[in-house]
Order: C-alpha cells, then structure tokens, then sequence
C-alpha cells in the first residue's frame, strides 16, 4: 500500500488531506470528529485580536452556483473569521492538540497590520503547542474593509513586513495564505518567501457576486434587500488554483518553497493533480461543507489505490511531477496534429458536435451523409480544436486522435513533421529567432 504520510513545512500528518481555515474548523466539536474521520490535520476557523468577539450577519451569507443536476459548482460566503471568543478557542486549540498529537494543527490568524498586534498573539497560539500558523491575507469581504485579509494579500511590501513580524516572533512554521484577487501570483508568493515564509497555501476565496434576485433587484445572498460582494470557491475554482499552484511552483525566485493547494478539491484525483503541480498537501473547505467529513476516506482510498496502481511508493512520487510539462504558449509544439474522430457506434446523433463545429467557424462535422442524418468529422477542416469532445454528452465518443509522422493533414496537404517546432522560430513570427 503507497505510503501517503505526509511532511509539510516541517509539520507531519498521517496523510495529505487537511481541512482548510472555515467553519468545519471553527470549534473542537468538529474538528474532533474530522479527526476521527481521518483528516490528516486542519488549519483552525481564523482567530482575530483580543477583544468584543466579531459580529456576522444574521440573514444568509452564501450563494451558489449549481449544475443542471443542481450539484454544488461554485459557493459564494460573507462569513467574516471567527466569532467566538479568542480564549475559548485557544483552550480548545490546546485540548485538541493534546488529544490528538499525530495531527497536524495550524491555526489561522488575522489581526491588524501593526507589529503589537501580531506580537501579542502569537505567544497565545504557540502556547497552545499547535504545529503552526497560516497568516490569512486573503479573506476578500469584510475584514478586507478594516484593513485586513486581501487588504494585506494585494500589496506584497505588507505581505513581506507581516511575514517578518511573525518569524521574528514565534518559532512555529509559517505559512502565507494567498489572496487569488491579484493580477500575478507570483508576486506575493515572492513577497512571502522574502519575508521568511515556511510556505504558501493557496488560493483563499476569489471575490464575486453569484447571482442577483430579479424582483427586488439584489445581489444574492441578500440582507434586507442589499448584497454586498463574498468569497466564491468549490470546483468552479479549481482551475484558477491550480494555475496559481503551477505559477509558484515553477517561479524561479519561489523554487522549492512548499505549496498547500486549495480550491474546489473534492476528489481524491482533484488532489492527486494539485500535488503533481507541485503542492505538498492539500487543504479542503466547499467539499466537507457540502458532503461531510467521511468524504475524507473516499480521498485517502483512492489516493492510495491510485498510487498502487501506478507504482508512486509516497507521495514524493507525485509531488511536482507536472510541473517541467507546464510551459508557455509558445513553447508548444507547433507540429503536434490531431484530428477528431467520431465512434459511430456510440453516437446518440444528438447533432451538438455539429451545431458546435459549425457555429465556431469551423465547420467540420456533417449533420447529413448521403440523405441520412450521420456526424462524421470532415479532415479537411478539422483544425484539431477538440469543442467536440468537450460538448459531446457521450463521454469517450469523439477522441482526438493525432497524426503519425509523415501522414499528410488534409486540411494543409502538408505531411506531419516529427520535429518539435514552436512559436518562437515559426516563420510567420516577426520577432522570431532565427534557428542556425
Ligand atoms: C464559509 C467560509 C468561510 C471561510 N472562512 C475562512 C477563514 O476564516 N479563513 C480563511 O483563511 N479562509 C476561509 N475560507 C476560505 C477557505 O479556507 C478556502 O480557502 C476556500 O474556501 C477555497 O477552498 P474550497 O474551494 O475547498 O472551499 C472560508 C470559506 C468559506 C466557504
Ligand atoms: S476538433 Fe474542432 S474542428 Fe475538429 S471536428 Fe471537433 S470541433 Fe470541429
Ligand atoms: S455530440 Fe456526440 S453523440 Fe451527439 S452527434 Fe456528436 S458525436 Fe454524436
């Protein structure tokens, strides 16, 4: 069985699963029982500054977007960080940690962007004997308005001093959590690593309005008929995390530093493709919220017997794998040529590869052959883009098939080249080097 204990900045967990900084996380009771259900560690409900706890709206703080089958894609959040009192959750932090050492537990922490702020939590938290800290500069609502959150997460020169403050002051590993509401990615992760950084965790939640009650005119969710702007995350975001990801981890100037990939994971191959990209563990919120904590053994089963299956022994077998195959546009083969090919056995002549092929200019799939109602692909204008494929409801029924070297492509009548050729010594680039 592959070996799926995990190492991250120096903290050990049973396996790579956490749960991320959210409500799953925001009290003992829970956290206990996604323990017992076999997460590997969490990172604690973010704790604010000492004082009057905070105050969350008392009407709805989600919106959603589903899927024809009304499946969870996309989940918008007002929730601010933690209402509850700083100490009881530091007593529990403390009690949880006690009872369950082979977990890994981090505690998130926001407060104001002056060093005496920072300085006056940390021994808080590190007594408690957590593993170690995320600094969230990435919440986009309402802490954002105080100065706080995304506010620090968009100016890397805060990222950098804030980092600083907290190596300068606790000996516990120190992870930056990122804002996805930035331009470049890369900057704050280098801001980050700058300022000491034990690692990076991302992506907190990207800012967004879902959707918009057309009766009374207001943004949902809605609180007595006005809406202010929340957090999205669940699967819709996993693209834009695993870009950001893959962005860092293949940064010259970030090279090496731990990732914790967060974003729409859900599955056990969600996770798989965010450690191939280069994170070292993952972290998981929209999943638990929507499924529960059991999910987390449906991840750990699959993991491993993917892992099995390929012959990855531990998780260093997987970690970054991807990452060398993630390059720039113009780096791509340019003499890599595929061609849809439609299994007419398998076909329900639905008609959307043609409506699709035909309306995108491409007009490469037939809806009629010899009077009778067929989808065949025409050679002669396939331009390989696979929209096919990717409207088709019959799964594995278009395949992309690519030409061997030396077949001719029928749409250029030129035959396929078996040298890698790209963009930048393509002839028709006019600021081409020249190849010698
Ligand atoms: C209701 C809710 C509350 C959240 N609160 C926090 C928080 O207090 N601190 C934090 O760092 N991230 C918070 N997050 C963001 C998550 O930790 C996570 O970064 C984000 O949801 C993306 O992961 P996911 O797609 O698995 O949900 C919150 C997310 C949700 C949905
Ligand atoms: S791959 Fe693109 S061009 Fe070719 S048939 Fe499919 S949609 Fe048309
Ligand atoms: S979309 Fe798929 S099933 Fe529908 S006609 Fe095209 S190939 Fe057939």
């Amino acid at each position: 069985m592959a070996d799926i204990t995990n190492t991250f900045a120096g903290i050990k967990s049973p396996n790579p699963f956490w749960l991320a900084s959210a409500p799953p996380t925001d009290k003992a009771y829970n956290v206990e029982r996604a323990f017992r259900a076999g997460w590997g560690g969490v990172v604690w409900k973010t704790l604010g500054e000492e004082g009057p706890p905070l105050v969350n709206v008392n009407g709805p703080r989600y919106g959603a977007i589903w899927g024809a089958d009304r499946r969870l894609l996309g989940l918008n959040n007002i929730e601010l960080i933690t209402d509850r009192d700083l100490y009881v959750n530091l007593r529990e932090i403390k009690q949880v940690k006690k009872d369950w050492p082979d977990r890994a537990m981090v505690v998130s922490i926001m407060v104001p962007c002056e060093e005496a702020a920072w300085k006056a939590i940390l021994p808080l938290v590190e007594e408690t004997g957590a593993d170690g800290i995320e600094l969230n500069f990435g919440c986009p609502h309402g802490m954002s308005e105080r100065g706080m959150g995304s506010a620090v997460g968009q100016v890397p020169e805060y990222i950098e001093m804030v980092t600083r403050w907290c190596k300068a002051n606790t000996r516990m590993p120190v992870i930056v959590k990122l804002t996805p509401n930035i331009t470049d990615i890369r900057f704050p992760a280098r801001a980050a690593h700058a300022g000491g950084a034990d690692a990076v965790s991302l992506i907190n939640t990207v800012s967004s309005i879902t959707s918009v009650n057309l009766d009374n005119f207001s943004p949902e969710p809605s609180i007595d008929g006005k809406g202010s702007h929340g957090g999205y995350c669940g699967p819709a975001v996993k693209p834009i995390a695993l870009n950001m990801v893959a962005e860092i981890a293949r940064d010259a100037e970030t090279r090496g530093l731990p990732i914790s990939g967060i974003g729409g994971i859900t599955t056990w191959r969600d996770a798989a493709e965010f450690l191939a990209l280069g994170a070292g563990n993952v972290q998981v919120c929209t999943a638990a919220m929507t499924y529960g904590f059991k999910i987390v053994s449906e991840m750990i089963e699959g993991l491993q017997n993917w892992m099995d299956a390929k012959g990855h022994a531990s998780l260093d077998d997987v970690i970054g794998r991807a990452v060398p195959n993630v390059t720039d546009w113009q780096y791509l083969n340019l003499n890599y040529v595929t061609k849809a090919k439609i299994d007419q056995d398998m076909c329900i002549s639905c008609g959307r590869c043609h409506i699709a092929c035909e309306d995108t200019s491409h007009q490469a799939i037939t809806q009629e052959v010899d009077g009778v109602r067929r989808f065949e692909v025409i050679d002669e204008e396939c331009v390989g883009c696979n929209l096919c494929v990717n409207v088709c409801p019959v799964e594995n029924c278009i395949t992309m098939e690519p030409l061997a070297t030396g077949e001719t492509d029928k749409r250029t009548g030129e035959k396929v080249s078996g040298d890698y050729g790209n963009w930048t010594e393509h002839p028709n680039n006019p600021s081409r080097v020249a190849a010698e």
